[in-house]
């Protein structure tokens, strides 16, 4: 099945249309960066142009940077203030003259891809599905089963700060670290979140992940920790195949 898939990241808003068969890109992927600010008027806005496009009539799956519970958001997080309680698969779908749109959180359908077709094929036991961007995404899932809207970015950290201030890639960027001062900040993340639910593997997304190689050696954490096989395209393909799931009830 055809599935246009659609990521909302907190710097771009990207597309593709996926077979979710196999989960392969059929097209490019289209990028528009994120409006700022990001109000759910200006990023319907993007999402209309992206469906045009593609020139796309069918389902759509959509990844959304926060707390998703059925197409509803529940956290603003890194967007506007003025998301919060905004249904955004109706938003969507309003906005592009009522095709449907099937919405979720970004890392839990980056874990969808990544478990189904990725890193983690066939892995029976805890797997969380970690992303790193502007935010930290964390997809949970159990025998191969999704527990939606695990934030494990908003563990606190210090003086009431949530940790995905520390160890976010915008947080490297901001704190202008390298890459070996990153990882340590990030093992011990992965260090305490072993301990609060013993997984069975970390797997990475994220625009980082491109990076793993150069920075793997630093992690102790005595976790399998793999790479995201989709990289920053786990969103995308995980939203389709979602859709795709959704759309066949
Ligand atoms: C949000 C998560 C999201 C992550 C990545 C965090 O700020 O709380 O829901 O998955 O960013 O976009």
């Amino acid at each position: 099945m055809k599935v246009l898939g659609i990521d909302i990241g907190g710097t771009g808003i990207k597309a593709a249309i996926v077979n979710t068969k196999n989960g392969k890109l059929l097209t490019e992927r289209y990028r528009i960066a994120t409006p700022k600010p990001a109000t759910p008027k200006a990023v319907a806005k993007v999402v209309k142009e992206l469906v045009h496009h593609f020139d796309w009539k069918g389902p759509v799956g959509c990844c959304f940077p926060t707390i998703i519970v059925d197409g509803q958001c529940k956290h603003h997080g890194n967007l506007s203030e003025e998301w919060l309680n905004v249904k955004v698969d109706k938003l969507f779908k309003k906005e592009c003259d009522g095709i449907k749109f099937y919405v979720s959180n970004d890392a839990d359908l980056a874990g969808v891809a990544e478990m189904k077709f990725g890193a983690g094929k066939g892995v029976k036991g805890k797997v969380f599905v970690i992303t790193i961007g502007t935010g930290i995404g964390s997809g949970l899932f159990y025998k191969r089963k999704l527990i939606p809207n695990v934030e494990l970015g908003h563990i606190y950290h210090t003086n009431g700060i949530i940790i995905e201030k520390f160890i976010a890639d915008s947080a490297r960027k901001r704190d202008q670290i390298s890459l070996k001062e990153w990882a340590k900040r990030f093992d011990v993340f992965l260090n305490h979140v072993k301990i609060l639910h013993t997984p069975s593997m970390y797997i990475l997304g994220g625009g980082i992940s491109k990076k793993f190689d150069q920075f793997k050696e630093h992690f102790t954490v005595d976790v399998p920790v793999e790479v995201a096989q989709f990289k920053n395209n786990a969103g995308i393909v995980g939203a389709a195949i979602y859709a795709g799931k959704k759309g066949k009830k």
